[in-house]
């Protein structure tokens, strides 16, 4: 894997941005988005640079259960917030957590997976090596799918939520097989709370305990840490 740390989130997140815009140049068509803290720089500096996505198709990685997409904790929402409404691609496309059929919805966005390659996805990384909301244990070969959040990511997300409760049990996530079908990966993790998974990514075994471990088996990964995050390798 391709490890590279930074002084700094904001460093690291332009240096994943120029991988971004070099791809562009040689005309990518299709992003793989992710949510989170750990890519809010990234699409600061997307949305004030000069690029243009309007004939690019975003797809993104999950979505809670439940959460209207007005909510301002869902995902659509967030990708609205900081990216969409500001740099509007020619199509998104985002898991669709209030689906009356939620095994239906997943079929569904494995077919838009399908007939929109993705050429770079962007992936922050969970506590417990998370990757979308694939938790430990998820087989590496899974399409999208219902997943049930582990305690460990409901405390995690629960500072986000006015209370614990409030935290959706559930989600909708794009499996780790598409994942690995991307062409390029770029795997961004800040801070000292990540500096366990980001050893156990790149160092550690490839197991399905880790999911992030499973990147070690793709050829085009770029790890762009801080200091802290790089901080157990
Ligand atoms: C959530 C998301 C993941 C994200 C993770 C880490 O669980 N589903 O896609 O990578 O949180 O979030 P953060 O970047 O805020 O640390």
């Amino acid at each position: 894997m391709d490890v590279r740390v930074f002084d700094g989130k904001a460093a690291a997140s332009k240096a994943a941005f120029n991988v971004i815009k070099d791809a562009m140049g040689n005309g990518i068509q299709t992003l793989g988005l992710a949510t989170g803290s750990s890519p809010v720089d990234l699409y600061n500096d997307m949305t004030s640079s000069d690029l243009d996505f309007s004939k690019m198709t975003s797809v993104n990685l999950d979505e809670y259960v439940g959460l209207d997409t007005k909510n301002d904790q869902s995902y659509h929402y967030f990708m609205n917030e900081h990216l969409f409404s500001k740099k509007p691609f020619k199509q998104s496309f985002v898991p669709d957590g209030q689906a009356a059929d939620i095994e239906q919805a997943a079929k569904d966005y494995d077919q838009i997976i399908e007939e929109h390659p993705i050429d770079i996805q962007l992936l922050g990384i969970g506590r417990n090596g998370h990757i979308g909301f694939n938790e430990p244990g998820t087989p590496f070969d899974e399409g999208t799918h219902k997943v049930t959040l582990t305690q460990s990511t409901i405390d995690a997300n629960a500072r986000f939520f006015e209370h614990e409760e409030d935290v959706p049990r559930y989600a909708i996530s794009m499996g780790i097989g598409s994942i690995m079908k991307s062409k390029q990966i770029i795997l961004l993790a800040f801070g000292e709370d990540k500096a366990d998974a980001i050893k156990a990514t790149v160092e550690g075994p490839v197991t399905e305990d880790v999911p992030a471990s499973v990147l070690q088996n793709h050829d085009n990964v770029i790890v762009f840490v801080d200091e802290a995050a790089a901080s157990k390798l």
